[in-house]
């Protein structure tokens, strides 16, 4: 929770925690995210007063004692060699993740002490990162509640695609995202490194390919080996994207010869599908792919690489008079026996990049639009159009993964994502077919996240996916609960060293300068960026170049206000009306709800000033002035549910109007407590 605000805002969070946690009791106090297949908790504790003393035998595996040395010192600070209870590592062999090794383990906390049992390293560092979740604190004594975990994930493959081709991404912002992966236990960085803005990887061969394609920023080979071994000392496996035929104009722009038509392209500083593609008809495509292919298959360890392959209409294949020819004679023909099929050139396109992938070893993976009735089982189908994708390719044979559901650049809630499932309870495949199913993978695209701001549109809403991937799903139906727990990883995280909550509060102080930063926080905490990919249409014109440090900016992704904001409301329609002798609780709720609303309606008196000396600030104004109209309808109608009162006709319809007219997105963003204010209006 961030940091208590004056006055009504204090008293209104401490209310809530008490809310909070009252509806909790039933659950055991624990913040453990992704939840453990199994617990057993116990009543005693370990009080961490005393140093834990490391004890690790025979461990081949350095990942693991690194690991354990990090919890230790972010546990108890840097501490003189410790002489006080054992932090016992025990696992059998070196785990490989890109051979899918067993991540299974157990953690056993007692008075005595803590041992850790795995069949492998990676089991060791899972455990660890459920260790780094355990401790409680409680009139200012840190302890580990006593506890017997067995734990193991329910899919192998479990990933983040970071999108380091739209805005180019620094090795630290990769790193401290894989600090955070390897907290939740996600396992895969999917990096997805070329696309139409950018081209992110140096290239021995090739070199114009990141001189020009990555001028505005590419990692050195250097740099990339430098991720790998950071990742790898996290038990993470890392699959790069190269992605063609469409979605790569920066290639194009560096080797013109790559064209499917006699245009010139510059690396593209426009969004959107731009539908341009490399020539599949020409040998010499094929021999700079190998080029490609060749150095960076051997850059990148992992048996698995990604071919993208999303996005391609083929207008310009279509277009193209000589590969119009080249459909024609190859007969890659629609039904009609007249018609050029785009989807059979790209299909022969697929199938030669497939074998230079599979003659250096390599599993293809690429997005659901490769699937064709021609393309090998061997190759890996990332579904991100739709659940359908994911069953169709898994009924004809091919490994998938689950990305549909899972994009968090969409600005959608948390609970959403948790509700995708890529084997519900419901699922069409069969026993064998499900054993194909082999996870899925959160996509953080960056078109409106540049390297300040990614880890606010990543976490905490990746943990979410994090936990659907790894926990049991009978376990894993408790939304509330969820969120519970998500907050306190949020906070978990942030001590790894994630930006998610510093970066947003030290963009809004700059956005204030020197005035009192509050009332633009207060703003900035209930509203939203405008879902999915809406930003592109509401007359602002972004480009690569458009700096991301606007209020929306700062923004939440799903805002926790908001949210705890519609639970209380929630709370106070079920109870009905307070009348006097009603529960102290449903009072307390209906005084919170009071103070929240309050401060909401005064903010703009304070705010206002601040915006109008600031001319970033000041096509905000409006939003402000919205969040002023709704609280006062608001406060209207929570005195007629307190009071009994049946709103008039009259009343309503002036309400439902204001509704609408605060529903109004203002430079891309909107207020976040719009669904839980129409419920509270009845409308
Ligand atoms: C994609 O989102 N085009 C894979």
């Amino acid at each position: 929770m961030r940091r208590l605000q004056a006055g009504y805002a204090g008293l209104f969070w401490v209310i809530m925690t008490l809310w909070t946690t009252s509806q909790l009791l039933a659950q055991p106090v624990h913040s453990l995210l992704p939840l453990p297949a199994e617990m057993r908790w116990g009543q005693g504790r370990l009080n961490l007063k005393t140093p834990l003393k490391l004890q690790l035998d025979n461990s081949p595996d350095p990942a693991v004692g690194a690991a354990a040395r990090r919890l230790l010192t972010r546990l108890q600070g840097p501490t003189e060699p410790a002489t006080g209870p054992l932090l016992q590592i025990r696992y059998g062999q070196t785990g490989r993740p890109e051979k899918f090794d067993e991540e299974r383990y157990s953690l056993r906390v007692t008075p005595m002490g803590v041992s850790i049992d795995a069949p492998t390293s990676l089991g060791a560092l899972r455990a660890l990162a459920t260790l780094e979740q355990l401790p409680i604190t409680e009139k200012r004594q840190r302890y580990l509640p006593e506890v017997d975990i067995v734990d193991q994930p329910r899919f192998a493959w479990r990933g983040l695609l970071i999108d380091a081709a739209r805005h180019f991404m620094p090795v630290a912002v990769i790193k401290r995202n894989l600090d955070g992966m390897a907290a939740v236990k996600l396992n895969v960085l999917h990096w997805h490194l070329t696309d139409d803005q950018g081209f992110r990887v140096e290239s021995k061969v090739l070199p114009r390919l990141h001189q020009v394609g990555g001028a505005d920023g590419f990692y050195t080979q250097a740099q990339v080996r430098e991720v790998l071994a950071y990742a790898a000392a996290r038990g993470i496996r890392v699959v790069p994207e190269f992605d063609v035929p469409g979605h790569a104009t920066s290639w194009i722009a560096a080797y013109p010869r790559l064209a499917s038509n006699d245009s010139v392209y510059a690396v593209a500083q426009k969004w959107g599908v731009l539908n341009i593609a490399l020539d599949p008809t020409r040998e010499t495509t094929y021999s700079l792919l190998d080029s490609l292919f060749t150095e960076m298959t051997a850059l990148f360890p992992d048996p698995y690489f990604h071919i993208g392959g999303d996005e391609n209409d083929g207008r310009q294949w279509r277009r193209n008079p000589r590969i119009a020819a080249y459909m024609k004679a190859h007969k890659m023909l629609k039904a009609d026996g007249k018609t050029v099929d785009k989807h059979q050139l790209q299909t022969y396109f697929n199938r030669r990049v497939l074998a230079m992938v599979q003659k250096r070893g390599k599993i293809m993976v690429g997005w659901d639009e490769i699937l064709g009735p021609d393309l090998p089982q061997a190759a890996v189908i990332q579904s991100w159009r739709g659940k359908k994708g994911l069953n169709d390719a898994a009924k004809l044979g091919h490994p998938v993964l689950l990305s549909n559901g899972y994009y968090i650049d969409l600005n959608y809630s948390a609970a959403s994502h948790y509700d995708a499932d890529p084997l519900p309870a419901d699922t069409p495949l069969s026993a064998a077919e499900q054993k194909l199913v082999l996870g899925g993978e959160a996509t953080m695209w960056a078109e409106f996240a540049d390297s300040v701001i990614v880890d606010s549109r990543i976490w905490p809403r990746a943990a979410a996916v994090a936990e659907r991937l790894w926990s049991p799903q009978a376990a894993t139906q408790n939304v509330p609960d969820m969120y519970h727990r998500l907050a306190a990883v949020s906070a978990g995280l942030e001590t790894l060293g994630l930006r998610h909550r510093r970066a947003p509060e030290m963009l809004l102080r700059q956005l204030a300068g020197a005035a009192d930063v509050a009332p633009l926080r207060t703003l900035a905490e209930v509203i939203e960026p405008v879902k999915e990919y809406k930003r592109h249409f509401q007359g602002f014109a972004y480009t690569t170049q458009t700096p991301l440090n606007r209020l929306v900016d700062a923004a939440p992704a799903e805002s926790e206000v908001a949210r705890r904001f519609g639970l209380l409301v929630d709370s106070v329609l079920a109870a009905g009306p307070a009348a006097p002798g009603r529960s102290a609780a449903v009072a307390r709720q209906f005084a919170a709800l009071r103070v929240q609303l309050l401060q909401w309606q005064s903010n703009d008196t304070r705010l206002q000033p601040v915006m109008a000396l600031h001319p970033t600030l000041r096509e905000y104004r409006p939003l402000s002035v919205q969040l002023e109209a709704i609280a006062t309808v608001l406060l209207e109608r929570l005195t007629q549910l307190q009071t009994k009162q049946s709103p008039s006709a009259e009343w309503l319809t002036t309400a439902k109007a204001t509704l609408d007219i605060v529903q109004k997105p203002v430079g891309q963003a909107e207020l976040a407590i719009m669904p839980a204010a129409r419920r509270l209006i009845g409308s």
